[in-house]
């Protein structure tokens, strides 16, 4: 075989497709996100950043940084090792109680990213737990999916979010099998939000153990930052709430909240956690500092809301037409791909606006989009730029538009 030949080929299929994915190579610039320089070849140099991940703009939240200059200047840069082998420090040891604390559980378990947080404790539990049946919402995140086949349980796939197909998918199954419900509460491509305490009920009518992937709610729902459990009032019905420190928390890494037991487990048995280098101590310091600062301060979370609604608002005064969802995820409906990535690259080249299309595979055909996510730090002019562009981008590409009656 010639592999360069075989590689090239692979890679010019999906350039046809359109689903070839480009990197805007970006260099944020401290204290001044949303904003950050544009590197590429013809870059228009500054760009708003519109489809961020760190939702309350924390990675530059001034605790954050002393938290992690500090922790380097004290203990220096890696964990020097796996959690077994000399690499759990001090700063590790605080993050889990901290993350314990925050979702009212005995324990937490941290991993290297939210990813293999799920890949690892799905895992774990499904494969170790003999006859375990996985439970799975049908739009779930590739990581959970992933942990999910990778233990080779029995694996059930039910609609999303749909609680009789659910009900009715455990109502068959063995009555005496070890069962897991694995769900997200809020989903990131569309923005919806799971019925938790439904689903908790069914969990305790069929004997079964939920985990929750909070990962685009951590930070954001709950009067601490907990998620939308927490929100709910539902925390202590989960068996396990997974996160990630990579998003509204601003740094990095991913972690289970569950007893100790569970969490015990986890440790002792997952090849994920226990074959890989810690995270370094100053991403655990400043992952630290962004919980605690957001379980007392609701200012971020206050006016994050704040800002969504107006973008929400703005659209529909244009008639774009975006998904109506109960979240901070605004994805805007363009339905083809083409257009949706000719719109894209035209808001970052003439507009300096950088919001990364979302095409097929990561949602359905026909239903491309753009994901917008404001944030605290979008200002008002950076909110009126946005919708400036995007009502001249709509005409002039003539994407359909929302009969603003209908709205
Ligand atoms: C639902 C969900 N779970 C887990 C992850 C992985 O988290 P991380 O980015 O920390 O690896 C993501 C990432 O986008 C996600 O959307």
């Amino acid at each position: 075989m010639n592999y360069q030949d075989y590689f090239k080929t692979r890679l010019d299929a999906l350039r046809e497709d359109g689903n070839y994915r480009v990197f805007a190579d970006l260099q944020r610039k401290r204290g001044a996100y949303p904003k950050a320089r544009h590197t590429a070849k013809d870059g228009t140099g500054e760009v708003t950043i519109w489809c961020s991940n760190d939702y309350l703009g924390m990675g530059q939240h001034p605790a954050v940084l002393a938290a992690m200059h500090n922790a380097i200047d004290t203990v220096g840069a890696g964990a020097g090792g796996t959690r077994n082998i000399s690499g759990t420090t001090h700063d590790h040891v605080l993050l889990e109680g901290e993350l314990a604390d925050l979702h009212e559980k005995e324990a937490a378990l941290l991993f290297t990213s939210g990813y293999v947080s799920n890949w690892a404790a799905l895992g774990t539990l499904a494969s170790q737990i003999p006859g375990c049946i996985v439970f799975s919402d049908a739009l779930n995140h590739a990581s959970m999916i992933e942990g999910i086949r990778h233990s080779k349980a029995a694996r059930v796939i039910w609609k999303h979010n749909d609680l009789e197909d659910l009900e009715a998918k455990l109502a068959a199954a063995d009555p005496d099998a070890p069962k897991l419900i694995a769900f997200e509460s809020v989903y990131s491509m569309d923005g919806d939000i799971a019925p938790i305490k439904e689903i908790c009920d069914l969990a305790d009518k069929y004997n079964a153990m939920t985990y929750l992937d909070e990962v685009h709610a951590v930070g954001l729902y709950g009067p601490r930052g907990a998620g939308v459990a927490e929100r709910e009032g539902l925390m202590d019905r989960l068996t396990v709430i997974e996160g990630t420190l990579g998003k509204a928390f601003g740094v990095m890494g991913g972690y289970i909240a569950a007893s100790a037991e569970l969490c015990d487990f986890v440790r002792s048995f997952a090849s994920g956690f226990i074959f890989t280098t810690a995270l370094p101590p100053a991403v655990a310091a400043g992952a630290r500092a962004s919980v605690q600062h957001l379980k007392q301060s609701n200012v971020e979370r206050d006016r994050q809301k704040e800002r969504v609604a107006r973008v929400r608002a703005g659209l529909d005064a244009m008639g774009i037409p975006h998904i109506d969802n109960p979240s901070h995820i605004i994805p805007v409906m363009v339905g083809d791909p083409v257009k949706c990535k000719f719109i894209s690259d035209t808001l970052m080249r003439d507009y300096g606006v950088y919001i990364q299309p979302i095409n097929y595979p990561t949602v359905p055909k026909g239903t491309e989009r753009l994901r917008i996510t404001p944030s605290p730090v979008h200002s008002d002019a950076d909110i009126e730029h946005l919708l400036g562009a995007l009502e001249e981008l709509w005409s002039q590409c003539e994407v359909a538009r929302v009969p603003l009656a209908a709205q």
